[in-house]
């Protein structure tokens, strides 16, 4: 298991956290069939990832633009930059099926992203919104 539940702080806001409770029970999917170097499995959950994580910002973004919040266009941004990583790991993904390279992303970079971005940005932005 890739995350647990726990390791992720509550926010004031019941859709950012059910929106957070489904990305890690997807990510530990997607992190369990890496581990298992099952290709195909790797290939359909990656999709499923992606498409995950797009509903997970674009409804926090639109939540924020709804709210008007101060703080959104940056907010915004760090998702940007996960988006862009993980779009650049899908196209090498597809090229070299390397599970080993998705492996090293979501244990070093992905988790504490995940974690940080949460306790920072999710935490200061869902009383406002
Ligand atoms: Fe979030
Ligand atoms: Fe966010």
């Amino acid at each position: 298991m890739l995350i647990q539940q726990r390791e992720i702080p509550p926010v004031a806001n019941d859709m950012m956290n059910m929106l957070h409770e489904d990305e890690v029970e997807v990510v530990n999917r997607f992190h369990d069939a890496v581990i298992a170097r099952d290709i195909d499995k790797i290939d359909e959950l990656f999709e499923e990832v992606i498409a995950d994580v797009e509903v997970h910002f674009a409804t926090e973004e639109a939540m924020m633009e709804t709210a008007n919040y101060e703080f959104a266009a940056i907010h915004k941004g760090d998702h940007d930059t996960m988006r862009v990583k993980l779009k650049d790991l899908h196209e090498r993904w597809k090229i070299l099926k390397g599970p080993k390279e998705v492996k090293g992303f979501l244990e070093k970079d992905f988790k504490s992203w995940f974690k940080l971005h949460i306790s920072k940005w999710d935490s200061d932005t869902a009383p406002n919104i």
